[in-house]
């Protein structure tokens, strides 16, 4: 790592610069746009914009998801703190770090490290967390974790922290890869803790991703946004609508973006043109919802044991904490 920021108790790691993130999105833009369907990864959703408009997801009415891992990690805090053990935290795609202070509180580590490919996500986080926790060290990493957890750290220690569901995002083949990868950073006894939004009536989880104000749908169309701006491309926003739908066989919710109407999209940056047929239908996020057997048996293949499991008392989001054998 190449620390930017030093100081004893604050660093500042760029793993990804403007650049790789460049390279990146045009990769996976030449990929996603000339499959069947088109795709595009949910990664990129985060930009500074974006990473404003999911804070605004979080607090909407119907996306209950924020509020119901809040309220387990609370009930879990002081059991997670205790089985854990563990004296570093790292947390990955941390956004706000909002939540976690949660667990902050009832651990009291030595060093926090927040990752988050979303630079402005982690310095909104890091001033905030640096007041409220005077002695810890903070370290924010901006970095992919599909790339770049090697970098973290060492030690025997620590506990991995993701949170939020944002395991969800990844469909199973590339989730047991990520699970196995984060398993590799560990040493055995350190643990994993992993939030995981429970399988429920899907009219809640169409709403949730949905909502009747339209920020859901911002956030899905940002991508477009970032599109035009990062590879010069010319999508009309207002010719794709948001939608949100159950697969009710994979259990995962799928966002994607429909054309209102037969279109041209050209993408100067990639030297690419691509037409779009009226009501196409873009791949943008997959968001999985599990059951506790699920979870126990994907943590099990990536050699992890689950030592506790909590939800919120609606048993709408699920907490588990597991261990590297
Ligand atoms: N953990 C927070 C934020 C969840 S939103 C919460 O529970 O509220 C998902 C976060 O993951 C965003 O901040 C996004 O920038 C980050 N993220 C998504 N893909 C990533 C990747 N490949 N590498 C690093 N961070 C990523
Ligand atoms: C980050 N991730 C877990 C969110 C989710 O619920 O899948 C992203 C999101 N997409 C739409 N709303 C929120």
């Amino acid at each position: 790592m190449t620390p930017l920021d030093t100081g004893p108790l604050s660093t500042r790691t760029q793993l990804l610069q403007e650049d790789d993130l460049r390279r990146g999105l045009r990769e996976d833009v030449l990929a996603g746009l000339r499959a069947t369907p088109k795709r595009l990864a949910p990664k990129w959703l985060y930009d500074a914009a974006g990473s404003e408009l999911f804070d605004a997801i979080t607090a909407l009415p119907e996306y209950y998801p924020t509020e119901a891992e809040r309220a387990a990690l609370r009930l879990a805090a002081d059991e997670i703190a205790e089985r854990s053990g563990a004296r570093t935290v790292m947390e990955l795609g941390s956004g706000s770090s909002d939540k976690t202070r949660t667990i902050l509180d009832a651990l009291r580590p030595h060093r926090y490290i927040a990752f988050d490919v979303s630079e402005s996500a982690l310095d909104g986080a890091a001033a905030g967390l640096r007041r409220r926790y005077p002695g810890m060290r903070v370290d924010c990493v901006v970095g992919d974790f599909d790339q770049h957890l090697a970098f973290l750290p060492e030690g025997a220690d620590r506990m991995l922290v993701f949170l939020g569901g944002t395991i969800g995002n990844y469909p199973p083949e590339p989730r047991a890869k990520l699970l196995s990868a984060m398993s590799a950073t560990l040493q055995p006894g350190e643990t994993l803790l992993l939030g995981t939004d429970l399988v429920k009536d899907p009219r809640r989880l169409v709403r949730a991703y949905d909502d009747s104000a339209g920020v859901t749908a911002a956030f899905n169309r940002n991508i477009l946004t970032i599109l035009n701006r990062e590879l010069r491309a010319d999508f009309d926003l207002d010719g794709f609508e948001h939608v949100a739908l159950w697969d009710t066989d994979n259990e995962w919710i799928e966002m994607r973006l429909r054309a209102r109407r037969a279109q041209h999209v050209r993408v100067a940056e990639l030297d690419l043109d691509v037409d779009f047929a009226e009501g196409e239908e873009m791949h943008t996020e997959v968001s999985c919802k599990f059951r506790r057997e699920k979870v126990e048996q994907e943590l099990d293949g990536a050699g992890l044991d689950l030592i506790g499991w909590w939800t919120d008392p609606a048993e709408d989001f699920g907490l588990s904490l597991s261990r590297k054998r």
